[in-house]
């Protein structure tokens, strides 16, 4: 449809019509089996029903192509419904959480990622998806950090515009792709204390230069849709932050797509104490530009009283609503509202999809020890033991449209590969101590002490009759995603009673970890020869898994996160500020920032990761030692196997400016490359740096760099390398 025809449907449009078009209303309300991921506000009136412009929650060809027929039938202009559900990484193939796509620092392999999500997810009649989820996360404690791919600016802007990408493809009128939506706008990822949905208090510079990048770089990529955050930002819900939604997203970044708040924010204002009631909030929200009321019930109660009134100028309500036909339009719904429905064989796992799960699982497998060369496994007797040695449950709390019975588990995989002869597993211990707490609830298991002893008995003769020990542990995935914060990153204390008995046998261990978030591993690490994080790497988990540990192949996968020593240091970044008593490397230590009980860094730094193989950084150099601002200069180094299998490494760049009119982070990534090289192989890796790379919201509250001096490192981790040094000319 043209904008003209568009723009005469508009016109035709009674005002209700037009203000249900910014309703959207759970999918419950079509199919009784709906995914409900918000807190249900009861029964919908059926004149809502009617005319409501979205749904979410719901997929699967054929009920989603009557539920269309029905609607399309009574609607007074016969607009298309839309069909938004969370594939957020995976529908029917699922891949790793995206933490763990993360830890791939492969941005092309996510972009490929999100396509082949997409193509699954409109062959079930799916139109939009709720992702990317471009929120930067310091702290371990949000549950929901297993959703962002980490605590990086950079490493979450590459990896957030690859996911709009892949789900939206170059035009979204052909079926295989789906309206992507960045996600959870603003900062929701810097709730205080970690706890889901907490209030956020940033100063603008923070804000500006860490938590809005990744939003603003997936934004140039054209996503149709942006989701407002549950939470407020220095007192003002984002839902009805003026500042955020009008400044920032519309006229900053230029963004012209639909705007759609979270489920039930817009009356959730109401609770942060910033609406007097359901008619304040749909006004604020409106004034917000706020074009999608997802669930709260606000717009479809109020809204045309308020437009009626005056309150909302008829201009406001037409411009949102304008923005939902035009999405509608993209999308090609007017033409052929069943775009992509597959009525007979809907999606299907392909080997095609299954494989690039399996790559995308493997990459993002981050070794952090391998003491005595544990890993590979030996030909020898191996012995599979703990709760994720054998369960299908390998994929998060948000792949819900994801079958289990798909995946392929450790212990599947290990039989594959291996034979039962040379095999074994045990549970060892349930997943979770007595009264651990899920998203879902409370969980108590009657004989719950019995059962651990038994399982632990079995464990430990499994062990005995193995040379090796694969110690498959790990966080349940229950427990991260929303609503899962955790006070606590210790492994649950009946898996480290499997540890310790485990090691009483004198066997070397492998731990594998699975988890949406970093964990307190020191103990693991005292008692492992090996370990290695798996996150929640999904369908193809156990052959991916297999892969590496068997020495298929390397792994590769580098921390998108810091792992802590405690809790008691989140949140924790690499890209900290200086302070004016920095903790010197050797001491003295009296009076100077640090802990008395803690290291002050990460157990396990951001970016760290091992390969089986070793590489050896040379020759880092810089083309020159100063540049002006038109200039630019090439920071390169040397990088070579030096071990005897063929590796990836990735080679990273990063960046201190010294002295600013601002403080500015001890360093901050400005480049990545992931790179394989086969035994002996070298590489030269370059990097050019420019100088709007080095720009930075300075004291005068503009986007600028500033003339000084700058440290690079081009090295392995945040914690490696040594610095070069260069200037950059300019203004004085
Ligand atoms: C949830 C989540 C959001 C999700 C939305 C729709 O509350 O916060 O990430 O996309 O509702 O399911």
């Amino acid at each position: 449809m043209d904008k003209k025809a568009l723009e005469t449907l508009l016109s035709d449009m009674s005002t209700e019509e037009k203000v249900m078009q910014l309703v959207q209303i759970p999918g419950s309300e079509y199919e009784a089996d709906a995914e409900i991921t918000g807190v249900e506000r009861g029964q919908v009136k059926e004149s809502v029903k009617r005319l409501a412009g979205s749904t979410l929650g719901i997929w699967g060809s054929k009920r989603l192509k009557k539920i269309q027929e029905q609607y399309m039938k009574e609607h007074p202009h016969h607009i298309p419904l839309m069909f938004m559900l969370d594939v957020i990484h995976g529908h029917k193939t699922v891949l790793p959480c995206p933490l763990g796509q993360g830890a791939s620092f492969d941005p092309e392999a996510v972009r490929k990622g999100a396509a082949m999500q997409a193509k699954e997810a409109a062959a079930d009649g799916v139109h939009a998806t709720f992702s990317p989820m471009a929120d930067l996360c310091r702290d371990a404690r949000w549950g929901r950090i297993m959703e962002s791919t980490g605590e990086d600016k950079l490493l979450n802007s590459r990896m957030a515009a690859a996911m709009v990408e892949g789900y939206q493809g170059e035009d979204l009128k052909d079926s295989a792709h789906i309206a992507a939506c960045v996600k959870h706008f603003a900062a929701y990822g810097a709730a205080e204390g970690g706890r889901d949905y907490n209030n956020t208090e940033l100063s603008e510079h923070t804000l500006r230069e860490h938590y809005l990048r990744a939003y603003g770089e997936a934004i140039k990529k054209d996503p149709v849709m942006v989701m407002t955050s549950f939470n407020s930002i220095n007192g003002i819900p984002a839902t009805g932050n003026t500042f955020l939604m009008k400044k920032v997203l519309r006229e900053e970044f230029g963004f012209k797509g639909v705007l759609i708040s979270d489920w039930g924010a817009v009356g959730e204002m109401i609770n942060h104490g910033y609406a007097e009631d359901r008619k304040d909030a749909a006004l604020k929200g409106m004034m917000a530009g706020v074009d999608i009321d997802m669930c709260s019930g606000c717009y479809s109660a109020h809204l045309e009283e308020l437009v009626n009134s005056g309150a909302v100028p008829m201009k406001l309500l037409d411009e949102a609503v304008l923005r939902v036909l035009n999405m509608k339009n993209e999308l090609g719904l007017f033409e052929d509202p069943f775009r992509g429905i597959d009525t007979d064989a809907g999606p299907v796992i392909s080997e095609e999809s299954r494989n690039l799960a399996r790559e995308a699982a493997a990459a993002g497998l981050v070794l952090l020890e391998n003491k005595g060369k544990a890993l590979p496994l030996r030909k020898e007797k191996n012995a599979f033991i703990g709760p994720y040695a054998d369960t299908k449950r390998l994929q998060s709390s948000w792949a819900f449209s994801g079958d289990d019975e798909n995946t392929v588990s450790l212990w599947e995989a290990a039989l594959e590969l291996y034979g039962p002869e040379a095999l074994k597993t045990a549970a060892g211990c349930t997943m979770l101590d007595q009264d651990a707490v899920t998203a879902r609830g409370q969980r108590h298991v009657d004989h719950w002490q019995e059962e651990n002893d038994r399982l632990l008995t079995e464990a430990v003769s499994a062990a005995e009759w193995a040379d090796t020990v694969i110690l498959c542990l790990g966080e349940d995935s229950a427990q991260s995603g929303e609503a899962t914060s955790k006070a606590s990153l210790k492994l649950p204390a009946v898996q480290l009673r499997l540890l310790s008995e485990i090691k009483k046998t004198g066997k070397r261990i492998v731990t594998l970890v699975f988890t949406g978030r970093p964990l307190e591993l020191m103990e693991v690490r005292e008692l492992s020869d090996a370990l290695m994080i798996c996150w929640l790497p999904g369908t193809e988990g156990g052959h991916a898994v297999l892969d590496v540990i068997s020495g298929k192949r390397s792994p590769s996968g580098r921390l998108p996160v810091s792992f802590p020593y405690t809790v008691g240091q989140e949140p924790l970044h690499y890209d900290i500020y200086p302070t004016g008593r920095p903790k010197p490397e050797n001491g003295p230590f009296e009076y100077t920032s640090r802990y008395l009980d803690c290291e002050n860094g990460a157990l396990y730094p951001f970016g760290y990761g091992l390969s089986y193989t070793s590489f050896e950084y040379g020759g880092e150099k810089l083309s020159a030692q100063k540049m002006s601002a038109p200039e630019s200069i090439t920071a390169s180094v040397k990088v070579r196997n030096t071990g005897d299998m063929r590796g990836d490494v990735t080679v990273q760049l990063y960046i201190r400016d010294v002295c600013a009119s601002r403080v500015r982070p001890v360093r901050e990534l400005a480049g990545f490359r992931k790179i394989s090289l086969d035994p002996g192989a070298e590489e030269e890796v370059s990097f050019v740096i420019n100088e709007e790379m080095l720009r930075f919201w300075t004291a005068e509250e503009k986007w600028e760099s500033e003339a000084g001096k700058f440290l690079v490192w081009i090295c392995d981790s945040s914690s490696a390398g040594k610095p070069l040094e260069f200037r950059l000319e300019g203004r004085a």
